[in-house]
């Protein structure tokens, strides 16, 4: 099982799998001090909502190990990426242990473990909407590789399969980091589940076709209406679910959740134009040109069947959201 987050106890570093050499090396990134985290989450060597949360507990465990100051490692650590609420969510629970005279490595720790269990859940609550036969769509990563162990969206695909189900799962490729089809396809290769890799445009035609009967996606933000926030790509889907009647389930851990902030409070990552301009170091479009890099988007409640938690699974709306925090 991919274990993409691992904490070396006697050397006191941090060891990431590093995600942007993948699917073609499988080659560490060593973290001595919360700075490396930064670097490593703000550069992707981390990527995932869970998988970047769990980092950024353990950046701030090596900033308390090292005598750093605690309050501006917790600034840089914030200060990488924008959308995914896990961040904060485990900088916060760390920066309270700390603040409660607890050991932030315990609480990192902690964070961790409990990401294993979490996605088990998950996969073993969500896999229940997969029938038999059912051919599944998803989009970017959301696997081991975004969180701890298992996944969200791919736990669920997992949890399927280990029981038995004869699935076929589609692999967006996602434009333009290719999650789908670099690290998405790695884990189902990995695992034997048979898939195929399409490119972002295929989908709608897959959909018409009738070769998909399900979508299950992760996502890095839900608020407390539903809206939900993920990879670039993911609204332009559940429409075109809508349309062809197909459920559009999202996956996502209880930490994924906001309660508190609005539409306006979000910030949508913008990242370099290089990412869009270039594939793998080659330069596909003129000189000069400019493009849109936006790493998320957002899609409304009413395009969503359900959300999968390791509480059960839920319709999107504010009273089932708010019950899973009783
Ligand atoms: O930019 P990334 O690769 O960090 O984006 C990841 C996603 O959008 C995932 O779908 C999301 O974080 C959920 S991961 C369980």
């Amino acid at each position: 099982m991919l274990k993409p987050i691992e904490w070396d106890d006697e050397k006191k570093e941090l060891i990431l799998i590093d995600q942007r050499k993948l699917p073609h090396k499988l080659e560490y990134f060593i973290c001595r001090s919360y700075k490396d985290v930064a670097y490593a989450i703000k550069e992707m060597v981390v990527r995932g909502a869970p998988a970047i949360g769990i980092s950024a507990g353990y950046g701030l465990a090596l900033a308390e190990i090292y005598g750093d100051n605690i309050y501006k490692a917790y600034e840089t650590l914030k200060n990488t990426r924008p959308t995914a609420v896990n961040l904060f969510w485990a900088l916060d629970r760390c920066l309270k242990a700390y603040k409660e005279g607890k050991n932030i490595l315990d609480e990192a720790k902690k964070i961790h473990k409990e990401d294993i269990e979490t996605n088990k859940k998950i996969g073993k609550i969500g896999e229940k909407i997969i029938d038999d036969g059912d051919n599944i769509l998803t989009h970017c990563n959301a696997g081991a590789l975004a969180t701890s162990m298992y996944g969200t969206a791919l736990s669920v695909i997992r949890f399927a399969h280990y029981n038995g189900k004869n699935i076929f799962v589609i692999v967006d490729e996602t434009r333009p980091r290719l999650q789908g089809a670099k690290l998405t396809a790695f884990e189902l290769k990995y695992e034997n589940i048979p898939f195929r890799v399409i490119t972002d445009n295929t989908a709608g035609f897959l959909m018409s076709l009738g070769k998909v009967d399900k979508i299950v996606v992760g996502t890095d933000r839900i608020l407390k209406d539903g809206t939900v926030y993920n990879k670039i790509g993911t609204y332009s889907l559940a429409i075109l679910a809508k349309y062809h009647n197909i459920p559009f389930y999202v996956a996502a851990p209880l930490s994924t959740f906001d309660l508190k902030s609005k539409e306006d409070d979000i910030v949508i990552e913008e990242r370099d134009e290089k990412e869009v301009a270039y594939i793998d170091g080659v330069r596909i479009v003129p000189e000069g040109v400019r493009c849109y890099n936006y790493a998320f988007d957002k899609t409304p409640p009413n395009l969503i069947t359900g959300i999968i938690t390791e509480k059960g699974i839920i319709k999107p709306n504010e009273k089932e959201i708010m019950s899973l925090f009783d």
